[in-house]
């Protein structure tokens, strides 16, 4: 059997998406939970193999097919908008797309029309395409990171951000202004191998669904 090769983000997801793995039998104890230098590992045994990538380039490996598989955010997907196909919602790392101010501005006098906001964010077109939907132009500023700390030092008036725990705005003084969508991780496939390596994929994505169900009703229980 050929391995099939899957990408997966680095960072906050790694650990959950490990854990993911190794329930569902894709990974073993090579892939391991804390993340080493090593950005290529193989499990034998799985017949996998996994390329540790930064999230945002995750669906690239698999659009470009270096990768049959990946592992990442709806919010990722929802600004690369990246030819592959979105094939399960995976239910965790669940976060929110949120616009926040300052806690101490008044978001409707931000939000007024009357002057040109400049927002703050790694998400330009998704920002782009909520405010043409309210109507509201502003300066949209992309950052790769540390988006909180815009408003702070003068670079932005607003951000967009995804947020998780909620740690992270209230420690820079940020208060939701709106929520905008929500996220999970994803699996997605590169089109051509979803064709190729349909006899392994079509029962992988069978077991994975009826794993996810079997989840969805016990946490109901
Ligand atoms: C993400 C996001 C927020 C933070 C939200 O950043 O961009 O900054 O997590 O999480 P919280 O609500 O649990 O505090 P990440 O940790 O990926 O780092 P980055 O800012 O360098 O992108």
């Amino acid at each position: 059997m050929s391995p099939l090769t899957i990408a997966l983000p680095k960072g906050r997801p790694f650990g959950a998406t490990v854990a993911f793995l190794r329930e569902v039998g894709l990974a073993g104890p090579e892939l391991e939970a804390d993340e080493g230098r090593s950005l290529f590992v193989e499990c034998p045994e799985q017949a996998t193999r996994f390329i540790i990538a930064r999230d945002s380039d995750v669906p690239t490996y698999v659009e470009y097919g270096a990768a049959d598989l990946g592992i990442v955010g709806k919010n990722v997907l929802m600004e690369a908008e990246p030819q592959v196909y979105e094939l399960l919602d995976l239910g965790y790392s669940k976060c929110r797309f949120v616009l926040a101010a300052p806690a101490s501005a008044d978001p409707e006098r931000l939000l007024d029309g009357r002057s040109t906001q400049r927002v703050a964010t790694k998400y330009p077109r998704m920002t782009e395409a909520y405010f043409n939907s309210r109507g509201l132009q502003v300066e949209t500023i992309f950052l790769h990171g540390s988006i909180e700390v815009a408003p702070k030092v003068g670079l932005a008036d607003l951000i967009v951000d995804i947020v998780e725990t909620g740690r992270t705005l209230r420690e820079n003084n940020l208060a939701v202004v709106d929520e905008l969508w929500t996220s999970s991780m994803r699996l997605i496939a590169n089109r051509a191998s979803y064709r190729l390596q349909a006899e392994r994929i079509g029962p992988l994505i069978q077991g994975l669904r009826e794993r996810i169900g079997l989840r969805d009703l016990s946490a109901n229980q």
